[in-house]
Order: structure tokens, then sequence, then C-alpha cells
């Protein structure tokens, strides 16, 4: 099918792709990984990860989509001449789905501590202790109904707006709400730049601890970078494929970059010096932002509204990613199956629906099932972080250096000098998959 459908200015898709990478990854991952990796050690290293692979890989996959002529995977990626690789798009779609049956119950949580903050459950209290949050979280936990109907939930947000045109749908929604997550945030970087004993949580954040790095630091900080720009998976081609010609494409691979990064560098920012602040450990993992934050605003004065406008903006983070997710393959089922685009989104979230019960249960039912100590909800998180990502990631480049080099190379010429563009391929041909066939080695070695 081709494409007759655009993005209606380079503002407005700049917004729409970082719409798609700003989300959990960036609110709730980034800060997680900077209080384990030495504070802005990680975040030095993320950013260098950024430079180096993930503003390439960007402009790779941009350039992907905006020269192809068509917006399904299928047919986007046309490695005519080798059979073996003929079928590689299939890797895309088993990957976008996986991605989608946790990512939306992640969501769902988000979801349902944003009704909770609104409905009373995080009320301020001056003395209440750590188990409350626990409790909240872990109630989640315990109810498949309500994990479920939470994940449900966000299933149909995602497919109403996937359901209507890309400029009615997907890119209104990006227009209007980013610059009210960006707000949000401000809002809250005010309010946390102002409690008391802030100084040593900044310390914390911005001075950087490099005994804390280590060989795993590297792997992280190159797998949030995968995940935070929504790279691997074809959904920044997909999104690309709707560009006109006439958009800069390398203007946008740096904006949307510098504003991935800053929403991630930003949350952290919330989260980290509050925890000093109010004496909280660091070691939060997942819940750092779901039990520790909530437990920081319902010590604050006014914290329940703090409580309400953050879950919001989380919220809107994870459903402009959803959609972005929801697309990348809903172009293909609809040429695949012969759909209307309403078909399609439908087909696919019924899809997601059922594929994200197991993921549910895991937590509650089925949370004995076990492979490596890893439940079922853990073990697909860690094949589509670990492996898929990158291998989507190895994919493109060999694909756009072995089998369309002429074509991109026109298209970036448009917009680089030559040398510039020479270093690019450089990055593109030897640098970045060198470093992902060391990942992928290493990820077998540790398993
Ligand atoms: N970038 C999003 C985040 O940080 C998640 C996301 C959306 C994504 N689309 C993707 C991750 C495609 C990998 C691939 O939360």
């Amino acid at each position: 099918m081709s494409t007759s459908q655009n993005w209606s200015s380079s503002l407005k898709f700049i917004l729409v792709a970082a719409g798609s990478a700003v989300g959990l990854g960036n609110i709730w991952k980034f800060p997680q990984l900077v209080a384990e990796n030495g504070g802005s050690a990680f975040i030095l290293i993320y950013i260098a990860c950024i430079l180096i692979l993930g503003i390439p890989l960007l402009i790779l996959e941009f350039s992907i989509g905006k020269t192809s002529k068509s917006n399904s995977l299928d047919t986007i990626l046309h490695f005519n001449k080798n059979s073996f690789l003929k079928h590689s798009y299939l890797l895309y779609i088993i990957g976008a789905f996986l991605l989608m049956s946790f990512y939306f119950i992640v969501s769902g949580w988000t979801l349902s501590y944003f009704v909770e903050s609104i409905t009373g459950g995080i009320s301020y209290n001056p003395n209440l202790e750590n188990s409350y949050y626990q409790n909240v979280l872990g109630s989640l936990f315990s109810n498949p109904k309500k994990l479920i109907l939470y994940t449900l939930a966000i299933i149909l947000i995602t497919y109403y707006i996937n359901s209507k045109d890309i400029q009615k749908g997907i890119e209104r929604l990006n227009f209007v709400l980013f610059p009210v997550l960006f707000l949000i945030l401000i809002i809250l970087i005010i309010k946390v730049l102002t409690l008391n004993n802030i100084s040593e949580g900044l310390k914390f954040y911005f001075y950087p601890d490099f005994s804390k790095v280590t060989i795993n630091t590297f792997i992280n900080a190159l797998g949030q970078t995968f995940f935070s720009l929504s790279l691997g998976t074809g959904t920044m081609i997909v999104y690309s494929s709707y560009l006109k010609k006439e958009i800069n494409i390398i203007k946008a691979s740096i904006y949307t970059s510098i504003i991935g990064s800053l929403v991630g560098i930003f949350s952290g920012l919330i989260i980290i010096p509050s925890l000093f602040s109010f004496n909280l450990p660091l070691s939060g993992g997942t819940g750092l932002t779901f039990i520790s934050l909530p437990l920081i605003f319902s010590q604050i004065y006014l914290g329940k509204y703090l409580a309400i406008i953050f879950f919001f903006m989380m919220l809107i983070a994870t459903i402009t990613s959803t959609i972005s997710m929801l697309e990348t393959i809903l172009p293909y089922f609809m040429k695949k199956c012969n759909l209307t685009r309403q078909k399609s989104a439908l087909l696919i979230s019924f899809i997601v629906l059922i594929l994200s019960i197991p993921n549910s249960l895991s937590f509650n039912v089925l949370s004995n099932l076990t492979l490596f100590k890893l439940n079922i909800f853990e073990q697909v998180v860690y094949l589509e972080n670990n492996i898929l990502l990158t291998l989507g990631s190895l994919l493109i480049t060999i694909y756009g250096i072995y089998f369309i080099k002429d074509t991109l190379k026109a298209e970036i010429s448009n917009y680089l000098s030559p040398f510039i563009m020479n270093l690019w391929i450089f990055l593109i041909k030897f640098i970045i998959p060198l470093i992902i066939i060391v990942i992928i080695i290493k990820e077998i070695i540790n398993s």
C-alpha cells in the first residue's frame, strides 16, 4: 500500500517522533539506572551512546522510512536478493507484539496510579510508612482482574487514537499533549528544587561517581539508548514513511534525541534529589516511581496535586509511545489482511490483549512459573530489550549499508557535508555493528 497520508509539518513530525521516544523508558527506567550506576557518570555515558549510536541510527531509520515508498514493514525492507533475510521483517512484527505485551501493562500501572492519585489514594500524611505504597503496587499485582482491566483501558485508548487517520489522531494528540508534558516537568522540577536539604541529592545527581561504573553500566546505557529512542523495532521507520519530501531528517533526528534525553534527565532530577531530601533509600528499582515517589508526594504540602500532575504526565508519555508501537505494524496488517485502518487497529489490539494476559498473570497466579529465576513477564522484557532490539538495529544497519546505500546517500547528501556523511557511513558500517555484536556476545555469556 502506498502512503497517501503525511505529517503536516516538520515541527509536528518532531513532536510525534519525540512522543514515541519519550515514555516509560525515560521517566521510569532512566532515573533507576542513574541511581544504580553512579549518578551523572551514567548520564555522561548515556549521552555518549546517544551521540555515537542513537543519532546515527535514528538518521538511518528516518532516511529508510522517508525514501521508502510504502509504510508496510514487509515492503519497506525489501531484501530481494537474499532469501534468508527476505522474511527478516518478521523480527519487527514479533518484536512489536512482544514490546506491546509488557509495555501496555506498565502503562496500565501508570493509569491506575493516576486514578488513585485523584480518588485519594495518595493523600497528605507526613507519618506515612513506606509499606503503604508497597501495598498499592502490591494490591495491583495480586489482583489479575484489576491488572488486566487497566491494561485493557490502555489498549482501548491506543486503539481509539490509532483508528483515526494520522493527522487527526496521532499528530493532534502529540501536538496538544507534548507541551503539557514539558510544562508539568518544569513545574515539578521547580517544586523539587525548593525542598529542604536538596543540595546533597543534587550533588549525587550531578557529581559523577565513576567508581560505580562497570561493564554493565555501558550495556545498560546502550540498551537505554535503543529503548529510549524507539530504535530497533521499525517504529521510527514507519513514522518517517509519512514524511513529505522537503523535511530535513537530520534536524529531526537531533531534536528528537535532545528532547528524549532531556526528559530522562529532568525526570531523574525530580525523583533522585527528592529521595535524599526525605532520607529514602536510593535502591528503588521498579519501586522508585511507584513506591518512593508517591511516598514523597504524601509528605509534601499540596503533594496530592503534584501526584496527580506527575502521573498525568507519565500517562501522556506512555500513550504517545503506545500509539507509536501500534502504528509500527498497523499498515502491515492493513495490507496483509486487506483491512481498513480501524479494523487493522482492532485486530492488533485484540492480539495484544491476549498476549498481555500471561504477562499479567506472572505477577500472581503464574508467579511460580520461572525459567532462570525470571518469571514470564521478566523473560519477555529480557528477550525484547536485550536481544530483539539490538538484533533489530543490526538488521537495519545491514539493510541500509548493503541494500540501499545509494538511495540513502542521495537523501542524506541533501543535508550533510561529504565529510560528515562519510563519518556517518563509517559509524553505521563498522562501529555500530561491532558494538552490537559485542553486546550480543556478552548477553549470551551472561545468560
Ligand atoms: N521509547 C519509548 C520509551 O522510552 C518506548 C518505545 C516506543 C519503544 N516505541 C518503541 C521502544 C519501539 C522500543 C521500540 O518508553
